[in-house]
């Protein structure tokens, strides 16, 4: 089994999500910015965080209903397992971040205005609720950023070292006909 258009749609489009929307974050928390303009920010992370969780819910139902495809690299037994490990820590990222999220604000009674198309509203407070989202969404968002670090590492070495079809077939599905065109081919 390879990944095919839909499978490999998804991984880019989380992809760049996912990217974008950590670097945002820690823009949001680390960077240098006035209350005012920090403000409006936060509420374009909020709305695209939501969007990104609708999208995630299918990709993440997709993968688990196509299975994972076998690696098309020899490994040994311990870097499989943690490729494994790898792919559904991220997976499972895609959800916890956007619903932490979520979690902390409308649990704190906040509405979540999602670019003014709809809103989840608010709901009465429950502190625990606050405390253990926003713990998530700070820690496991770092954790995050040091996987998919990992995990683009892993796909460079696979392309440049190793020179197998790895990342390859996760751009253009193409992971077994590696050769050249036929020199026939009209
Ligand atoms: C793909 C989804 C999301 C990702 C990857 C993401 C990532 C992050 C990261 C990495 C931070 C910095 C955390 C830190 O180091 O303290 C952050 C901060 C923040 N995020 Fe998100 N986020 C997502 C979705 C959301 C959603 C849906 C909301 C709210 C509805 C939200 C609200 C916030 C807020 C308010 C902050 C500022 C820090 C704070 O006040 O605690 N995020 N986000
Ligand atoms: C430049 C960035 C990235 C590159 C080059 C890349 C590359 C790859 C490659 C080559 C595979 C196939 C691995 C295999 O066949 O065993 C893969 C799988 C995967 N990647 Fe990425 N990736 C990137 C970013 C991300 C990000 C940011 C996420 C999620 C937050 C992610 C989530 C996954 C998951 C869950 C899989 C397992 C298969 C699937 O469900 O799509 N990737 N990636």
């Amino acid at each position: 089994m390879e990944y095919n258009f839909i499978s490999r749609l998804n991984h880019w489009v989380a992809a760049i999500a996912m990217i974008g929307m950590l670097l945002f974050g820690l823009y949001l928390e680390y960077g240098d910015l006035a209350r005012e303009a920090r403000r409006p920010l936060i509420g374009i992370h909020r709305s695209i965080g939501v969007v990104v969780l609708i999208f995630g819910i299918w990709r993440v139902s997709w993968r688990i209903m196509q299975g994972f495809p076998t690696p098309v690299a020899d490994m040994p037994r311990w870097q499989f397992r943690l490729s494994k490990g790898v792919h559904w820590s991220l997976l499972a990222g895609i959800l916890i971040m956007p619903l932490s999220g979520i979690g902390f604000t409308v649990f704190r009674g906040r509405d979540v205005d999602v670019f003014g198309w709809f809103s989840i509203p608010g709901a009465a407070e429950i502190p625990w609720i606050v405390s253990l989202s926003s713990v998530l969404h700070q820690y496991v968002g770092l954790g995050l950023c040091a996987i998919v670090v990992l995990h683009i590492a892993a796909a460079l070495k696979h392309h440049l070292v190793d020179r197998d079809p790895t990342l390859r077939r996760m751009i253009s599905g193409r992971a077994l006909k590696t050769g050249t065109a036929p020199s026939d081919t009209p």
